[in-house]
């Protein structure tokens, strides 16, 4: 039997976050065991808000340096570069002609973005367009991705669904794949706030490329509250929550094993234990990436992966391009 395929990319806009790790990366060095992965930067996403070019071109080489350093097995993964597989913006016209102005005015992401300035682009309504054409193009059967995309890619399967009653049957219907412990992390000074990328106060994101002793710093004066015990209570305990499923996540266990094992701790007590498993798996993927940022295997596995994508592209544009007429 054929395996299932997986795919997900994510945003060179900034060093990526302890965020982006447990609710992607994470989820896909589990994925290449047993499923068909694609994984690739979506760099054509991160220019739908400004960003300067050279800032960007290194974003790019830190991420697939990064990928690799975190346990992508690029033997077990396609990994490649979004803006070298020029079939996705091709076939996200295609898609963008069969999608609503209004399903797209009322995303979510949109809305909270198009209102930091007045001079948003067209490309971030369109954004999730492009993000459908990345998951359908490769007849993807799961997407693995953090709470916050969950959004994009159910609108990704309107567009298939839609596409497929129109033209007939063209695409398979993605499935997000969200794990349920740590689907948000969430920034540790705000901790009703995603850790995101773009966080403008830096003491409440973790990056993978922070030095250790500043992610120690930052998990240890990370907000808490004043209840004084451990439990798991988003609503009342948002930012000791936040800090049990870091800890979970990255130990593998679950939110019972931990709550038992931190049941007669101070707060002391379980910062420090959870900036050691950050600062102890951080130190090795660091380790890796300053290994392997200047090798020039990293441009042998996006070569590789352009080339293969490339083929799989090709075929799925012609079929879109036959069925909607676009033909001599
Ligand atoms: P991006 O770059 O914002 O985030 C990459 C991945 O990390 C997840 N994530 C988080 N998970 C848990 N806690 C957090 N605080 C957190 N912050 C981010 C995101 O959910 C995501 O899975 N549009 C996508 C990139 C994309 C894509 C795709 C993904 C483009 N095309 C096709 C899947 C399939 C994005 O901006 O992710």
């Amino acid at each position: 039997m054929d395996k299932k395929r997986v795919l997900t990319g994510l945003q060179p806009t900034g060093v990526i976050t302890l965020g982006n790790y447990i609710g992607a990366i994470k989820q896909m060095i589990e994925c290449q065991e047993k499923y068909d992965s694609i994984l690739f930067i979506a760099d054509m996403h991160a220019i739908t808000v400004p960003i300067d070019a050279d800032t960007l071109a290194k974003n790019i080489r830190q991420l697939i340096a990064l990928y690799i350093a975190c346990g992508i097995d690029p033997k077990k993964n396609t990994i490649f570069l979004q803006s070298e597989n020029e079939y996705h913006a091709n076939i996200s016209w295609m898609l963008e002609c069969n999608t609503y102005y209004g399903e797209l005015s009322r995303m979510t992401q949109f809305k909270d973005k198009s209102k930091k300035s007045a001079n948003f682009t067209a490309g971030l309504l369109t954004y999730p367009v492009l993000m459908a054409a990345d998951i359908l193009t490769y007849d993807t059967d799961f997407v693995p991705v953090g709470i916050d995309q969950k959004q994009h890619v159910e609108i990704a399967r309107d567009i298939a669904i839609r596409f497929n009653k129109k033209y007939g049957d063209t695409f398979k219907i993605p499935e997000p794949l969200i794990r349920e412990e740590g689907v948000k992390i969430t920034d540790l000074q705000d901790p009703t706030k995603k850790m995101s990328k773009s966080s403008e106060n830096q003491k409440g994101v973790i990056r993978l490329l922070d030095d250790v002793d500043v992610i120690r710093k930052k998990i240890m004066s990370a907000t808490t509250d004043s209840v004084g015990k451990i439990n798991f209570d988003v609503d009342n305990q948002p930012g000791i929550s936040n800090l049990i499923n870091i800890y979970i996540s990255l130990k593998n266990k679950t939110k019972e094993e931990a709550l038992e094992e931190f049941s007669n701790s101070n707060y002391g007590n379980f910062k420090t234990a959870v900036a050691d498993v950050a600062v102890n798996e951080l130190k090795k993927i660091q380790d890796r990436f300053n290994e392997l940022i200047d090798n020039k295997e990293l441009d042998d596995i996006l070569d590789a992966g352009r080339e293969k994508t490339r083929m799989i592209a090709k075929e799925k544009y012609d079929i879109m391009k036959q069925k909607i007429g676009l033909r001599r």
